[in-house]
């Protein structure tokens, strides 16, 4: 069991913040829920104008879940889902003493990624991230920006030295996608390996590009 919780079943945060990608978020929480994790969620204020921006007001953080539901099939109810507020730094996964496995930051703005990258912890958001790096666990940061800055670039190397894995928001062409929801599925796929669990949102590369 892990320390914090009272059931068994694992327990990841993902924090969605404001680049763009909401698609990505969306795709990853629905693959967790549908493995029956349990999801402790935080969106920051421009996260939240994201999801609807980007997936219509039916993403809207209140409508979340049953848009996950609708979008992703009935298997999305296999989990359980709690909303943080990201002012809320009192909040259970504030502490290391919480037992969430791992966290992914779905997509991350260059300015979480800088305040991640320098210990900041002033929203629930920088806070629950810090609590990751310090505590050994899987940090996921999926960040998205184009082109890049020097501070950026050295932001996403402080990350990574810290123990982050950086996970660009890069989906690939090899799998031959025929829609914005393969590329989806391929980022979630591997947001998912990265915090440890199997899954099958894109076949593995078998050496030659399937065009069928
Ligand atoms: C529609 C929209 C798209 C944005 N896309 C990006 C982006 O891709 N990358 C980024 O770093 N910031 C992007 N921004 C700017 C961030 O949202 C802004 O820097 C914000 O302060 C980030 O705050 P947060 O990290 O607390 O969500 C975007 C803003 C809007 C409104």
């Amino acid at each position: 069991m892990v320390p914090g919780r009272t059931d068994r079943r694992p327990a990841i945060a993902i924090a969605v913040t404001g680049a763009s990608g909401a698609i990505y978020a969306a795709r990853t929480l629905a693959a967790l829920l549908a493995r029956g994790v349990h999801v402790e969620l935080i969106v920051t204020d421009y996260g939240r104008r994201l999801l609807r921006d980007e997936l219509g007001e039916a993403a809207s953080v209140d409508n979340l879940r049953p848009y996950l539901i609708a979008t992703y099939g009935a298997e999305v109810e296999a989990g359980t889902m709690n909303l943080h507020s990201n002012r809320d730094l009192g909040a259970t996964i504030a502490s290391g003493s919480h037992g969430c496995s791992g966290m992914a930051i779905v997509p991350c703005s260059m300015k979480t990624l800088a305040a991640v990258a320098h210990g900041l912890s002033r929203s629930l958001v920088e806070r629950a991230a810090d609590v990751m790096l310090k505590e050994r666990r899987r940090l996921v940061i999926v960040p998205r920006e184009t082109p890049m800055s020097l501070p950026q670039l050295k932001n996403m190397v402080l990350c990574a030295e810290a123990g982050a894995i950086l996970l660009p928001a890069m989906p690939a062409f090899y799998q031959q996608p025929k829609s914005l929801d393969d590329l989806a599925d391929f980022m979630a796929g591997k947001i998912l390996s990265a915090l440890g669990f199997e899954h099958d949102l894109y076949p593995a590369w078998t050496g030659t590009a399937d065009r069928s």
